[in-house]
C-alpha cells in the first residue's frame, strides 16, 4: 500500500442513563444508554504514509503535548499491540471539533471514537473484517480511550454494559438499542451555562464513586432504570423517557453531593433553567425535558414536531442571560467516513 489521505467523523453522545463509576480498564459499574448526536462531532483528517508506526497527532493545531494527545498516543500504542501491521505506516492526524472550543461540551467521546474509527479504516484496507465485528472492535478500543466514547460509533440509541436478559449487551463495547421510529428525529438543544473547565474531571468523579456510601444503591437503580429506558425507547413513550432522564440527571448530581469529598458541578443558572423548563412544560404541555452531563450545561430533549415552539421559547429566554450560548443538535447515526 502506498500513502493515502482520508477523513472521518464521530459525534458526541448524551447519556439518558449515566455511566458513573467504573472498574479497571473502563469497565462500567452499571449499564448506560445514550442518544448519539449529529452536529457536535470531531473530524479527523488522516494522512497515512509508509513508515515505522509513528503518530503525529494535533488537535486544533495544538501540538502533541496536550493531555488529550498523550491519551491518544497511549491508545494508539495499545491498538498496535493487537495489530502490529500498523507499524508499517506513519500516521499524521489533524483533529478538529465542530463545536466551539471550551464550550463545555465533553469532546473526549467524539475525539476518541473518531480517531479509532480512522485507524480501523486503515486496518480494513488490509484485512476483511465483518461489519458488525468491526463496529464492536472500534467501540471496544474507543472505550479504552474514554468510556463513553464506545457509545459514539452507532446510533441513534446505544447501550453499553452487561444486562441480564439482553444477550448482546456487553461491558466491552456499545450496541445499538432498538427504538421506536418516532424517536429517530429527536432534537437536543444544548444551553451552555459556563465555558469554564470542569472543577472535577470525569475520571476523578468515577473514582470518587468507589467511596460513595450510596454507590451500591445507585448501581442497582441504574441497572433497573436502563432496562426500563430500553422499553420506553422501543415503545416511543416520550413522556416516560423525559421523566426518567430528568430524574437520572438529578441523581447523577446528587451523587456528587453525597460522598466524603462532596462537590457540585451545576451553576446557579443551571437551576434557574431547570425551573424555567419545568414551568414551560407545565404551562404549555410541550414535551421538552432536560438532562445534564457531569457539568452545568443543560441538554433540552424534544421531538422535532415541537421544534419551532421550543426554539421560540429559547429565544425569549435569551435576554435573561441564563446561558451564554446554544447549540442545536439532533439524533444521529454515529461515526462515518467523510
Ligand atoms: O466517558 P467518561 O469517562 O468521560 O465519563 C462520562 C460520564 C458521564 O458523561 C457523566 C455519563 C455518561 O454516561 O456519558
Amino acid at each position: 500500500m502506498t500513502g493515502f489521505t482520508f477523513a472521518v467523523q464521530a459525534p458526541s453522545n448524551i447519556a439518558f442513563i449515566k455511566y458513573w463509576g467504573k472498574k479497571e480498564s473502563q469497565i462500567p459499574m452499571n449499564p448506560s444508554v445514550s442518544l448519539t448526536l449529529t452536529h457536535c462531532k470531531t473530524i479527523n483528517q488522516f494522512k497515512v504514509i509508509p513508515g515505522n508506526g509513528t503518530l503525529n497527532f494535533t488537535f486544533h493545531e495544538e501540538s502533541n503535548s496536550t493531555a488529550f494527545s498523550i491519551k491518544i498516543q497511549k491508545l494508539f500504542a495499545l491498538i498496535k499491540t493487537e495489530y502490529p501491521e500498523l507499524n508499517s505506516f506513519d500516521f499524521i492526524v489533524r483533529s478538529e471539533n465542530t463545536f466551539p472550543h471550551s464550550s463545555g461540551i465533553a469532546s473526549s467521546a467524539s475525539g476518541m471514537a473518531s480517531f479509532v474509527y480512522g485507524i480501523f479504516h486503515v486496518l480494513q484496507q488490509m484485512k476483511n473484517v465483518n461489519r458488525t465485528l468491526l463496529n464492536q472492535k472500534i467501540s471496544y478500543y474507543s472505550r479504552l480511550g474514554s468510556g463513553s466514547a464506545c457509545r459514539s460509533i452507532e446510533g441513534p440509541f446505544v447501550q453499553w454494559g452487561q444486562m441480564e436478559g439482553f444477550k448482546d449487551s456487553s461491558n466491552d463495547f456499545g450496541v445499538i438499542s432498538e427504538n421506536h421510529p418516532s424517536l429517530n428525529n429527536l432534537c437536543d438543544s444544548i444551553l451552555i451555562v459556563s465555558k469554564n473547565p470542569k472543577k472535577i474531571s470525569s475520571s476523578e468523579g468515577h473514582r470518587l464513586m468507589q467511596q460513595n456510601p450510596y454507590s451500591p444503591i445507585r448501581y442497582e437503580r441504574a441497572k433497573n432504570k436502563a432496562i426500563d429506558m430500553l422499553d420506553f425507547l422501543k415503545s416511543g413513550d416520550f413522556s416516560k423517557i423525559g421523566e426518567m432522564i430528568e430524574q437520572e440527571a438529578l441523581e447523577l448530581h446528587a451523587l456528587m453531593l453525597t460522598g466524603d469529598k462532596p462537590y457540585f458541578l451545576m451553576e446557579p443558572n443551571s437551576l434557574h433553567l431547570i425551573q424555567a423548563i419545568v414551568e414551560f412544560r407545565k404551562n404549555t404541555l410541550i414535551p421538552v425535558y432536560f438532562t445534564l452531563d457531569a457539568g452545568p450545561n443543560l441538554h433540552l430533549l424534544y421531538p422535532a414536531q415541537v421544534k419551532s415552539e421550543v426554539l421560540n421559547w429559547i429565544d425569549q429566554l435569551k435576554p435573561k442571560n441564563l446561558f451564554l450560548d446554544v447549540i442545536h443538535d439532533e439524533a444521529g447515526l454515529g461515526a462515518s467516513l467523510l
